[in-house]
Protein backbone atom coordinates (compact mmCIF):
# COMPACT_ATOMS: atom_id res chain seq x y z
CA UNK A 1 0.00 0.00 0.00
CA UNK A 2 0.84 3.85 -0.17
CA UNK A 3 1.66 5.53 2.73
CA UNK A 4 2.78 9.02 4.06
CA UNK A 5 6.47 8.26 6.22
CA UNK A 6 8.64 10.38 8.25
CA UNK A 7 12.07 8.95 8.07
CA UNK A 8 13.95 11.40 9.41
CA UNK A 9 13.50 14.90 11.80
CA UNK A 10 13.16 18.11 9.77
CA UNK A 11 10.22 19.73 8.64
CA UNK A 12 6.84 18.95 6.31
CA UNK A 13 9.21 18.47 3.32
CA UNK A 14 11.01 15.15 4.99
CA UNK A 15 7.55 13.46 5.00
CA UNK A 16 7.65 10.74 1.62
CA UNK A 17 5.41 8.70 0.27
CA UNK A 18 6.81 4.75 0.27
CA UNK A 19 5.33 1.27 -0.75
CA UNK A 20 4.89 -0.46 2.59
CA UNK A 21 2.91 -4.08 3.30
CA UNK A 22 -0.44 -3.48 4.68
CA UNK A 23 -0.41 -4.40 8.17
CA UNK A 24 -2.55 -7.38 9.69
CA UNK A 25 -5.05 -6.49 12.13
CA UNK A 26 -4.47 -8.12 15.63
CA UNK A 27 -6.56 -9.75 18.01
CA UNK A 28 -9.04 -7.05 18.83
CA UNK A 29 -8.20 -5.00 15.98
CA UNK A 30 -9.60 -4.25 12.63
CA UNK A 31 -8.26 -3.20 9.63
CA UNK A 32 -9.51 0.11 7.90
CA UNK A 33 -9.03 0.88 4.03
CA UNK A 34 -8.61 4.43 5.07
CA UNK A 35 -11.26 6.64 2.43
CA UNK A 36 -9.74 10.17 3.74
CA UNK A 37 -7.26 11.47 6.67
CA UNK A 38 -7.03 14.65 7.63
CA UNK A 39 -3.51 16.96 9.63
CA UNK A 40 -3.29 18.13 13.52
CA UNK A 41 -1.03 20.53 13.76
CA UNK A 42 0.30 17.33 15.88
CA UNK A 43 1.68 16.33 12.38
CA UNK A 44 3.38 18.97 11.67
CA UNK A 45 5.42 19.48 15.29
CA UNK A 46 6.43 15.28 14.91
CA UNK A 47 8.16 16.28 11.06
CA UNK A 48 9.87 19.04 13.43
CA UNK A 49 11.24 17.41 15.89
CA UNK A 50 8.88 18.76 18.44
CA UNK A 51 7.05 15.95 19.87
CA UNK A 52 8.16 13.33 22.65
CA UNK A 53 8.94 9.62 22.07
CA UNK A 54 8.94 10.30 17.91
CA UNK A 55 10.61 6.74 16.50
CA UNK A 56 10.87 6.84 12.70
CA UNK A 57 10.36 5.37 10.26
CA UNK A 58 6.80 6.05 10.67
CA UNK A 59 3.68 6.80 9.21
CA UNK A 60 1.76 9.78 10.64
CA UNK A 61 -1.72 10.89 11.11
CA UNK A 62 -4.30 10.84 14.01
CA UNK A 63 -7.36 11.11 11.95
CA UNK A 64 -9.34 9.01 9.16
CA UNK A 65 -12.54 7.57 7.98
CA UNK A 66 -12.83 4.23 6.01
CA UNK A 67 -14.55 1.10 5.68
CA UNK A 68 -13.63 -2.35 7.58
CA UNK A 69 -11.85 -5.09 5.56
CA UNK A 70 -10.63 -6.71 7.73
CA UNK A 71 -10.94 -8.23 11.76
CA UNK A 72 -8.69 -9.66 13.95
CA UNK A 73 -9.72 -12.24 15.80
CA UNK A 74 -12.26 -12.08 18.68
CA UNK A 75 -14.13 -8.78 17.17
CA UNK A 76 -17.31 -8.89 17.16
CA UNK A 77 -18.50 -4.84 18.00
CA UNK A 78 -18.40 -4.48 14.10
CA UNK A 79 -18.63 -6.23 10.79
CA UNK A 80 -16.60 -6.23 7.27
CA UNK A 81 -18.10 -3.41 5.19
CA UNK A 82 -19.12 -1.07 7.83
CA UNK A 83 -17.93 2.89 7.26
CA UNK A 84 -16.25 3.97 10.03
CA UNK A 85 -14.54 7.01 11.30
CA UNK A 86 -11.17 6.45 13.84
CA UNK A 87 -10.90 7.71 17.40
CA UNK A 88 -7.09 8.47 17.66
CA UNK A 89 -7.36 8.23 21.38
CA UNK A 90 -5.72 4.94 22.32
CA UNK A 91 -6.24 3.75 26.03
CA UNK A 92 -7.43 6.61 27.44
CA UNK A 93 -8.25 4.13 30.86
CA UNK A 94 -10.91 3.82 32.66
CA UNK A 95 -12.04 7.26 34.64
CA UNK A 96 -13.68 10.02 31.95
CA UNK A 97 -12.19 12.39 34.22
CA UNK A 98 -8.84 12.11 33.21
CA UNK A 99 -6.93 10.00 30.95
CA UNK A 100 -4.10 7.51 32.14
CA UNK A 101 -1.32 9.67 31.35
CA UNK A 102 1.19 6.89 31.25
CA UNK A 103 -0.62 4.37 28.71
CA UNK A 104 -2.59 6.07 26.73
CA UNK A 105 -1.31 7.61 23.54
CA UNK A 106 -2.23 8.90 20.06
CA UNK A 107 -2.62 7.29 16.78
CA UNK A 108 0.09 8.55 14.31
CA UNK A 109 3.25 8.14 16.92
CA UNK A 110 3.86 6.20 18.23
CA UNK A 111 1.90 3.58 16.24
CA UNK A 112 1.21 3.83 12.73
CA UNK A 113 -1.24 6.34 11.50
CA UNK A 114 -4.09 7.12 8.98
CA UNK A 115 -1.59 8.96 6.43
CA UNK A 116 -1.91 5.34 4.06
CA UNK A 117 -4.58 3.09 2.33
CA UNK A 118 -5.12 0.99 5.72
CA UNK A 119 -4.55 1.35 8.96
CA UNK A 120 -4.82 -1.43 12.17
CA UNK A 121 -6.76 0.26 15.29
CA UNK A 122 -8.13 -1.22 17.94
CA UNK A 123 -11.93 -2.41 17.72
CA UNK A 124 -13.28 -0.36 20.49
CA UNK A 125 -11.62 2.98 18.61
CA UNK A 126 -13.91 2.60 15.69
CA UNK A 127 -17.31 4.45 15.37
CA UNK A 128 -19.14 4.60 13.09
CA UNK A 129 -19.70 7.38 10.35
CA UNK A 130 -22.07 9.89 10.38
CA UNK A 131 -23.98 8.98 7.27
CA UNK A 132 -24.78 12.68 6.05
CA UNK A 133 -21.27 13.31 5.91
CA UNK A 134 -18.61 12.64 2.87
CA UNK A 135 -15.30 10.83 3.76
CA UNK A 136 -13.58 13.82 3.37
CA UNK A 137 -16.30 15.21 6.25
CA UNK A 138 -16.14 12.78 8.05
CA UNK A 139 -11.92 12.60 8.03
CA UNK A 140 -12.17 15.76 9.42
CA UNK A 141 -13.53 15.38 12.50
CA UNK A 142 -11.76 12.97 15.35
CA UNK A 143 -8.39 14.52 17.10
CA UNK A 144 -9.83 18.38 16.38
CA UNK A 145 -13.68 17.66 17.07
CA UNK A 146 -13.06 15.53 20.19
CA UNK A 147 -10.26 18.16 21.57
CA UNK A 148 -12.54 20.59 21.14
CA UNK A 149 -15.87 18.94 22.53
CA UNK A 150 -14.57 18.23 25.42
CA UNK A 151 -13.02 21.71 25.84
CA UNK A 152 -15.87 23.16 25.49
CA UNK A 153 -18.52 21.03 27.18
CA UNK A 154 -16.72 18.76 29.24
CA UNK A 155 -14.06 20.86 31.12
CA UNK A 156 -15.56 24.26 29.84
CA UNK A 157 -19.30 23.69 30.73
CA UNK A 158 -20.43 25.90 28.35
CA UNK A 159 -24.26 26.69 28.36
CA UNK A 160 -26.51 28.26 26.09
CA UNK A 161 -26.66 31.99 26.04
CA UNK A 162 -23.23 32.37 27.39
CA UNK A 163 -19.98 33.78 25.95
CA UNK A 164 -17.48 32.24 24.72
CA UNK A 165 -13.66 34.08 23.25
CA UNK A 166 -12.53 31.54 20.75
CA UNK A 167 -8.52 32.44 20.52
CA UNK A 168 -6.88 31.64 16.93
CA UNK A 169 -10.37 30.58 15.09
CA UNK A 170 -8.26 30.35 12.15
CA UNK A 171 -6.53 26.62 13.54
CA UNK A 172 -8.73 23.02 13.35
CA UNK A 173 -9.63 22.70 16.80
CA UNK A 174 -10.61 26.22 17.27
CA UNK A 175 -13.22 25.99 14.13
CA UNK A 176 -14.88 23.18 16.04
CA UNK A 177 -15.28 24.95 19.18
CA UNK A 178 -17.15 27.79 16.94
CA UNK A 179 -19.41 25.30 15.49
CA UNK A 180 -20.32 23.59 18.67
CA UNK A 181 -20.58 26.73 20.42
CA UNK A 182 -23.17 28.54 17.98
CA UNK A 183 -24.68 24.49 17.92
CA UNK A 184 -25.21 25.24 21.57
CA UNK A 185 -26.89 28.35 21.42
CA UNK A 186 -23.90 30.17 22.35
CA UNK A 187 -22.44 33.90 21.43
CA UNK A 188 -18.88 33.23 20.21
CA UNK A 189 -16.55 36.05 19.72
CA UNK A 190 -13.14 35.08 18.42
CA UNK A 191 -10.03 36.23 17.19
CA UNK A 192 -7.45 35.24 14.28
CA UNK A 193 -4.28 36.51 12.86
CA UNK A 194 -6.42 37.23 9.22
CA UNK A 195 -9.13 39.30 8.32
CA UNK A 196 -10.21 36.49 5.76
CA UNK A 197 -10.29 33.82 8.49
CA UNK A 198 -12.30 36.18 10.07
CA UNK A 199 -14.57 36.72 7.66
CA UNK A 200 -14.94 33.05 7.46
CA UNK A 201 -15.63 32.65 11.22
CA UNK A 202 -18.25 35.29 11.05
CA UNK A 203 -19.77 33.18 8.06
CA UNK A 204 -19.93 30.36 10.42
CA UNK A 205 -21.96 32.40 13.19
CA UNK A 206 -19.45 34.40 15.21
CA UNK A 207 -21.24 37.42 16.90
CA UNK A 208 -18.11 39.54 17.08
CA UNK A 209 -14.67 39.31 15.54
CA UNK A 210 -10.79 40.78 15.93
CA UNK A 211 -7.80 40.71 13.94
CA UNK A 212 -4.99 40.54 16.68
CA UNK A 213 -2.12 41.32 14.89
CA UNK A 214 -4.21 45.01 13.63
CA UNK A 215 -5.69 45.34 16.57
CA UNK A 216 -3.02 44.51 19.71
CA UNK A 217 -5.59 45.76 22.62
CA UNK A 218 -7.90 43.32 21.32
CA UNK A 219 -8.81 41.77 25.10
CA UNK A 220 -10.10 45.27 26.25
CA UNK A 221 -12.04 45.68 23.09
CA UNK A 222 -13.55 41.87 23.36
CA UNK A 223 -14.30 43.46 27.53
CA UNK A 224 -16.51 46.24 25.87
CA UNK A 225 -18.58 43.59 23.97
CA UNK A 226 -20.41 42.33 27.17
CA UNK A 227 -19.38 39.57 30.08
CA UNK A 228 -16.70 36.89 28.97
CA UNK A 229 -18.08 33.13 30.64
CA UNK A 230 -15.44 31.18 28.78
CA UNK A 231 -12.42 31.47 27.07
CA UNK A 232 -11.16 28.64 24.95
CA UNK A 233 -7.34 28.79 24.34
CA UNK A 234 -4.25 26.53 22.79
CA UNK A 235 -1.82 29.53 21.69
CA UNK A 236 -0.46 30.21 25.34
CA UNK A 237 1.93 33.00 25.45
CA UNK A 238 1.39 36.51 25.60
CA UNK A 239 -2.59 35.41 23.97
CA UNK A 240 -3.11 33.69 26.94
CA UNK A 241 -1.89 36.71 29.20
CA UNK A 242 -4.69 38.87 27.42
CA UNK A 243 -7.66 36.42 27.40
CA UNK A 244 -7.29 35.96 31.41
CA UNK A 245 -7.71 39.57 31.59
CA UNK A 246 -10.46 39.41 28.78
CA UNK A 247 -13.29 37.02 31.20
CA UNK A 248 -15.62 37.66 33.61
CA UNK A 249 -15.04 38.05 37.28
CA UNK A 250 -16.48 34.19 38.00
CA UNK A 251 -15.49 33.22 34.43
CA UNK A 252 -13.52 30.19 33.21
CA UNK A 253 -10.71 29.66 30.96
CA UNK A 254 -9.87 26.28 29.34
CA UNK A 255 -6.51 25.31 27.89
CA UNK A 256 -5.34 22.59 25.83
CA UNK A 257 -2.48 24.01 23.90
CA UNK A 258 0.93 26.24 23.93
CA UNK A 259 1.84 27.23 20.10
CA UNK A 260 3.70 30.15 20.31
CA UNK A 261 4.78 28.72 24.34
CA UNK A 262 4.68 29.84 27.44
CA UNK A 263 2.85 32.32 29.87
CA UNK A 264 3.60 34.51 32.62
CA UNK A 265 0.26 34.74 34.33
CA UNK A 266 -0.03 37.41 37.22
CA UNK A 267 -1.87 35.36 40.24
CA UNK A 268 -2.93 38.54 41.07
CA UNK A 269 -5.90 38.32 38.07
CA UNK A 270 -6.67 35.06 38.99
CA UNK A 271 -7.64 35.13 42.24
CA UNK A 272 -8.94 38.58 42.46
CA UNK A 273 -11.68 37.45 40.05
CA UNK A 274 -12.29 34.31 41.18
CA UNK A 275 -11.42 32.29 37.81
CA UNK A 276 -11.86 28.93 37.26
CA UNK A 277 -8.27 27.64 34.89
CA UNK A 278 -8.70 24.05 33.36
CA UNK A 279 -6.67 22.21 31.37
CA UNK A 280 -8.06 19.41 28.81
CA UNK A 281 -6.62 17.31 26.15
CA UNK A 282 -8.26 14.96 23.49
CA UNK A 283 -11.11 13.39 25.58
CA UNK A 284 -12.42 10.31 26.48
CA UNK A 285 -14.42 7.58 24.96
CA UNK A 286 -17.49 9.22 26.39
CA UNK A 287 -16.40 12.38 24.71
CA UNK A 288 -15.66 11.13 21.42
CA UNK A 289 -19.40 9.38 21.02
CA UNK A 290 -21.21 12.44 22.18
CA UNK A 291 -18.89 14.70 19.88
CA UNK A 292 -19.78 12.42 16.69
CA UNK A 293 -23.49 12.33 17.92
CA UNK A 294 -23.70 16.54 17.07
CA UNK A 295 -22.96 15.24 13.12
CA UNK A 296 -25.59 12.92 12.85
CA UNK A 297 -28.56 14.88 11.64
CA UNK A 298 -26.06 16.62 8.82
CA UNK A 299 -27.17 19.88 9.88
CA UNK A 300 -23.94 20.09 12.12
CA UNK A 301 -20.61 20.07 8.80
CA UNK A 302 -16.94 20.34 9.96
CA UNK A 303 -15.25 23.63 8.16
CA UNK A 304 -12.79 21.86 5.74
CA UNK A 305 -10.19 24.00 4.52
CA UNK A 306 -8.26 22.34 1.43
CA UNK A 307 -8.25 18.80 0.04
CA UNK A 308 -5.30 17.33 -1.20
CA UNK A 309 -4.30 14.05 -2.88
CA UNK A 310 -2.32 11.56 -0.54
CA UNK A 311 0.30 12.08 -3.12
CA UNK A 312 0.93 15.79 -2.22
CA UNK A 313 1.18 15.42 1.38
CA UNK A 314 3.93 17.39 1.91
CA UNK A 315 2.20 20.78 0.30
CA UNK A 316 -1.07 19.92 2.77
CA UNK A 317 1.57 19.73 5.54
CA UNK A 318 3.24 22.79 4.48
CA UNK A 319 -0.08 24.74 3.93
CA UNK A 320 -0.42 23.79 8.39
CA UNK A 321 2.93 25.04 9.06
CA UNK A 322 2.51 28.22 7.10
CA UNK A 323 -1.00 29.11 9.04
CA UNK A 324 -2.79 29.65 5.98
CA UNK A 325 -5.86 27.38 6.80
CA UNK A 326 -8.87 28.00 8.17
CA UNK A 327 -10.07 24.82 9.47
CA UNK A 328 -9.42 20.95 8.45
CA UNK A 329 -6.53 20.14 5.76
CA UNK A 330 -7.66 16.76 4.36
CA UNK A 331 -5.80 14.37 2.40
CA UNK A 332 -8.07 11.92 0.08
CA UNK A 333 -6.83 8.50 -0.37
CA UNK A 334 -7.39 6.45 -3.24
N1 LIG B 1 -3.96 18.91 24.16
C1 LIG B 1 -4.55 18.35 23.11
O1 LIG B 1 -5.20 17.31 23.21
C2 LIG B 1 -4.46 19.05 21.80
C3 LIG B 1 -5.26 18.61 20.74
C4 LIG B 1 -5.19 19.29 19.52
C5 LIG B 1 -4.34 20.38 19.38
N2 LIG B 1 -3.56 20.75 20.44
C6 LIG B 1 -2.66 21.92 20.31
O2 LIG B 1 -3.46 23.04 19.99
C7 LIG B 1 -2.78 23.88 19.08
C8 LIG B 1 -3.61 24.07 17.82
O3 LIG B 1 -3.71 22.83 17.16
P1 LIG B 1 -4.44 22.73 15.73
O4 LIG B 1 -4.22 21.35 15.22
O5 LIG B 1 -5.81 23.28 15.82
O6 LIG B 1 -3.47 23.72 14.91
P2 LIG B 1 -3.67 24.65 13.66
O7 LIG B 1 -4.87 24.21 12.88
O8 LIG B 1 -2.37 24.73 12.96
O9 LIG B 1 -3.97 26.06 14.36
C9 LIG B 1 -2.94 26.90 14.86
C10 LIG B 1 -3.59 27.94 15.69
O10 LIG B 1 -2.67 28.86 16.26
C11 LIG B 1 -3.28 30.16 16.20
N3 LIG B 1 -2.28 31.17 16.42
C12 LIG B 1 -1.02 31.19 15.98
N4 LIG B 1 -0.40 32.30 16.43
C13 LIG B 1 -1.32 32.95 17.19
C14 LIG B 1 -1.29 34.15 17.95
N5 LIG B 1 -0.18 34.91 18.03
N6 LIG B 1 -2.40 34.53 18.62
C15 LIG B 1 -3.54 33.78 18.55
N7 LIG B 1 -3.61 32.63 17.85
C16 LIG B 1 -2.52 32.23 17.18
C17 LIG B 1 -3.96 30.16 14.87
O11 LIG B 1 -4.90 31.20 14.74
P3 LIG B 1 -5.18 32.02 13.40
O12 LIG B 1 -4.68 31.23 12.23
O13 LIG B 1 -6.66 32.22 13.37
O14 LIG B 1 -4.46 33.33 13.55
C18 LIG B 1 -4.61 28.78 14.96
O15 LIG B 1 -5.73 28.78 15.81
C19 LIG B 1 -1.41 23.23 18.85
O16 LIG B 1 -0.50 23.79 19.78
C20 LIG B 1 -1.66 21.77 19.17
O17 LIG B 1 -0.51 21.09 19.56
C21 LIG B 1 -3.62 20.12 21.64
Amino acid sequence: MRAVRLHEIGGPQNLRIDEVPVPQPAAGEVLVRVRAAAFNHRDVFITQGKYPGIALPRILGSDGAGDITALGDSVTSVALGDDVVIDPMLDWGDDPHVWDAKNSSLLGMPRDGTFAQYVAVPAKNVYPKPKALSWEEAAAIPLAGLTAYRATFTRGALKAGETVLITGVGGGVQTFVLLFAKHAGARAIVTSGSDEKLARARELGADAAYNYKTTPDWHKQVRSEGPVDLVIDSTGGDTLVKAIGAVRPGGRVAIYGATTGDATIRPFDVFWKHLTIVGTSMGSPQDFEAMLALFDDGKLRPAIDKVFPLSDAVAAATRMDEAAQFGKIVLKID
